[in-house]
């Protein structure tokens, strides 16, 4: 078995060509809610953003009839939709799929496709090999600032489905290309300074000065929040400045990805991510132990002191429940 049936580039290149075309941008600043608008094969055009490769994947068209199409479209409601879909889990006012862009599609935003083969796998963050549910657990822990769902919880066996619907074809165990995102260069340094100009410029205009996002007058969440209260916790993903950097860079500001350079991006992302947040939930009373055992890296600013501050001192608390304990 040495031959696999079909490799990663074959795959990335596409049997149909769907585009992804992440048109949301024009419809937010219209007013109207959080709604993405995702490319069907008739209205099918390039994204401004694209990656360098065409990336298939099957539409929901081809989502079967039956039980299991039921538990597929479920999961893909509770990726968009997640505080409406599996409320009792999130602790934000966040989506998967604000960072998991058209919902868990787009190459280059940690699309479910390209992680959904690469599950079993080792994991530092915790120490062990991780299942797909239990890499899904970490997110709703940290990034969702909630409570993760108990293993074979049927939001999670919904959000699995999902993603193994959308990975149709993928081989197991290759990295796709497009699969998390980009890691830029490092910098030399990172300036939060310049960063909080890029914002004003860049990102204000949708995430508010205060990063506290935009809602609707009956409070429906239109623009994420960065920061604060409402956001991810210490402990997720996107609270490391290169994991915001390569993010930023390949999708931010919203429809105009790879317009910032390096440099601009990670100046903003250590702009977001020296702001106070929800506590990491690992914490246990100690700053400079959590720093220590979980953030020692130059791109984590938790427990640095930033504007006379040391950041996690003054945090909210995290989520409404502790971490689960492997994670
Ligand atoms: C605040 C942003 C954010 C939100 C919200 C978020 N995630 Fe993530 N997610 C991340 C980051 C950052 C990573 C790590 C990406 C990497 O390592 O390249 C990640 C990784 C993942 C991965 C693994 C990707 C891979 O290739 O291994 C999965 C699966 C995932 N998230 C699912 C979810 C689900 C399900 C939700 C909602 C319950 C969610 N995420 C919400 C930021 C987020
Ligand atoms: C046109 C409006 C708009 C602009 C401008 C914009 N964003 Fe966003 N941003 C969004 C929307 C909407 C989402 C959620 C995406 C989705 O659900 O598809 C998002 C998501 C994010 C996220 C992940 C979700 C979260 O809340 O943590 C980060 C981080 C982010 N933006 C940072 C930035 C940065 C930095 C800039 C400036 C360089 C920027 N954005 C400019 C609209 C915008």
């Amino acid at each position: 078995m040495s031959e696999r049936p079909i490799d990663a580039k074959t795959w990335a290149a596409g049997i149909l060509f769907v585009g992804i075309a992440v048109v949301v941008g024009r419809s937010l600043l219209d007013g109207e809610t959080s709604t993405i608008v995702r490319a069907s094969a008739e209205r099918a055009q390039p994204p401004t953003d694209a990656p360098a490769q065409a990336v298939s994947f099957p539409n929901d068209a081809a989502i079967p009839d039956g039980p299991f199409g039921d538990v597929i479209r479920r999961g893909e409601a509770i990726f968009h939709d997640t505080k409406a879909n599996a409320g009792t889990f999130v602790g934000n006012d966040l989506n998967c799929s604000n960072c998991h862009i058209d919902r868990g599609r787009k190459a280059d935003s940690a699309p479910l496709w390209a992680a959904y083969v690469q599950y079993p796998a080792y994991r530092d963050k915790n120490g062990h090999v991780n299942t797909f549910q239990e890499r899904l657990q970490g997110c709703f822990s940290y990034s969702m600032n909630g409570k993760a769902p108990e293993t074979g919880d049927d939001v999670l066996v919904a959000l699995e489905s999902y993603a193994y619907f959308l990975a149709k074809g993928a081989p197991t165990g290759t990295e796709m290309p497009g699969r998390g995102y980009p890691k830029l260069a490092k910098p030399e340094r990172f300036d939060i300074a310049a960063g909080e100009e890029v914002y004003a410029q860049n990102c204000a205009v949708c995430h508010g000065g205060g990063g506290a996002g935009q809602k609707t007058a009956d409070g429906v969440t239109v623009f994420p929040p960065l920061w604060g209260e409402r956001s991810y916790n210490w402990g997720a993903g996107m609270s490391s400045i290169a994991n915001a950097a390569g993010f930023i860079k390949a999708n931010m500001p919203l429809g105009r990805g790879n317009t910032l350079t390096d440099q601009q991006a990670w100046d903003v992302a250590a702009f977001i991510d020296s702001r106070e947040r929800p506590q990491d939930p690992r914490f246990a009373g100690s700053v400079a132990e959590t720093r220590a055992k979980h953030h020692d890296s130059p791109f984590d600013l938790y427990g640095q002191t930033v504007d006379g501050v040391v950041l996690g001192e003054a945090s909210p608390p995290s989520g409404t429940v502790p971490a689960p304990s492997g994670p």
